[in-house]
């Protein structure tokens, strides 16, 4: 049976006291999970905050980005070895909106990966297309391309220590989830540009799906054969939504 995943992205929300009140939830309800784990990336400031609140608990957290440099002179980056000092077993790359809004590209993220790894993490790897990329009917080429250019850089050895998800952009934020039929079409055309590169990988690979995924249609997507869980931002700021999606993910 392949690992379960519900990773909260917190984006850029979040306040001392509101983030108490929601990681001790977590980490109180985390303890009946069995088959999923529950998980949440926030924001760099809050991650000694989350490690203090979830250490102990079968919860676990992570950066929502990384720098692809180990160290040096770039103002304003965070490397993976400080996300490792802070406890984090997880690490976001290439989410569409560092995608779409500061630039980045394939190359670039899979570097990224690489840095993840290197630190013995795991990077949680973003694929999806625009709606403008959908429309034109591109989705497998886009997110082929971007899972090709990781895959090429990071080896099978990375990638059986990573973790992907799918996210149609235009679904992202939007309140228009993926259908549970489109979004298993695309999965698994991922786990079959995996098994052409390892079999044994593209069969335990977790490959989760985000794009306002709440508790309403979470059990609904869950439930299709090649999806592993989910990269919930919006409802994993709202405990309860977040754990509801947490508990869908048992079945
Ligand atoms: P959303 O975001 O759940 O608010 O659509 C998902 C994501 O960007 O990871």
């Amino acid at each position: 049976m392949r690992q379960r995943l519900v990773m909260g992205n917190w984006k850029m929300h979040g306040s001392l006291p509101e983030n108490k009140a929601l990681l001790d939830k977590v980490a109180a309800a985390a303890g009946g999970l069995n088959r999923a784990i529950a998980a949440v990336c926030v924001p760099y400031p809050y991650l000694a905050q989350a490690q203090s609140a979830l250490a102990g608990s079968k919860a676990a957290w992570g950066g929502q980005n990384v720098s692809h440099y180990p160290k040096g002179a770039f103002t304003g980056e965070v490397s993976a070895g400080m996300l490792r000092e802070f406890g984090c077993r997880y690490a976001i790359v290439g989410h569409s909106e560092r995608r779409q809004l500061f630039g980045e590209d394939d190359a670039t993220i899979a570097l990224k990966a690489g840095a993840v790894l290197a630190e013995g993490m795991v990077p949680v790897i973003c694929v999806g297309e625009t709606l403008a990329e959908r429309e034109r009917g591109i989705t497998e080429e886009v997110v082929g391309r971007q899972l090709n250019v990781v895959a090429d850089r990071i080896g099978p050895e990375g990638l059986k220590a990573s973790v992907l998800a799918y996210e149609p952009v235009w679904a992202i934020g939007t309140g228009k989830t993926a259908t549970p039929d489109q979004a298993q079409a695309v999965h698994a055309y991922v786990r079959g540009v995996l098994a052409g590169r390892d079999k044994g990988i593209a069969a335990t690979m977790p490959i989760l799906y985000g794009g306002s995924v709440k508790a309403a249609n979470a059990a609904e997507l869950f439930g299709m054969q090649d999806v592993d869980g989910g990269l919930v931002g919006g409802a994993s700021l709202v405990a309860e939504e977040f754990l509801a999606i947490c508990r869908a993910a048992e079945g």
